[in-house]
């Protein structure tokens, strides 16, 4: 009996800590708020050379009010479909450094807009 009522305790938490975390994700496959905020921290913000700011309302995460965020996850959906690609080939995976470099606007070539 004590048993059931830990695991039901442990799936319980399992389900509020995690579902119900993330309220507004579309495209990317992570499972935890943990695994998602680690990726934006280390990939997202750094690649572009920006803070969280530039893409979420600080106080409500889950909102897509800036454009920014808007872009930012059609991006992540071409990035996705490019790896498809990339695996098919057997080369490494793309992220957004590959065009970013560090700046929230990647170059274009010279003359062209
Ligand atoms: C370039 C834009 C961009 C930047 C910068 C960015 N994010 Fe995000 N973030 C997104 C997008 C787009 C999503 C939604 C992804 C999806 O739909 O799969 C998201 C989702 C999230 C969520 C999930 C919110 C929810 O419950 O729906 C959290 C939390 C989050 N980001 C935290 C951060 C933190 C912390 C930083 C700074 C270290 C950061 N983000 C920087 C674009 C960005
Ligand atoms: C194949 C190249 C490429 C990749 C990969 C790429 N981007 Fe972009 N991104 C661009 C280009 C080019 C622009 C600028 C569009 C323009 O102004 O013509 C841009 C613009 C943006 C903007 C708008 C910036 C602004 O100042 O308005 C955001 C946000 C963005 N990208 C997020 C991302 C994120 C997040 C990733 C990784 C998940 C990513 N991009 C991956 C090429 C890329």
């Amino acid at each position: 009996m004590k048993k059931i009522m830990i695991i039901a305790i442990i799936l319980t938490g399992i389900m509020v800590g995690q579902k119900s975390e993330l309220k507004n994700v579309k495209v990317l496959p992570f499972k935890t708020k943990r695994e998602l905020v680690s990726f934006m921290k280390t990939v997202v913000a750094p690649e572009l050379g920006v803070k969280c700011n530039f893409c979420h309302n600080m106080t409500d995460y889950s909102s897509d009010e800036k454009d920014h965020k808007k872009v930012a996850r059609e991006m992540m959906i071409m990035v996705q479909q490019s790896n498809k690609t990339m695996n098919k080939l057997n080369f490494h995976e793309i992220s957004c450094w590959v065009c970013h470099r560090g700046s929230e606007h990647p170059e274009h070539t010279p003359k062209k807009k």
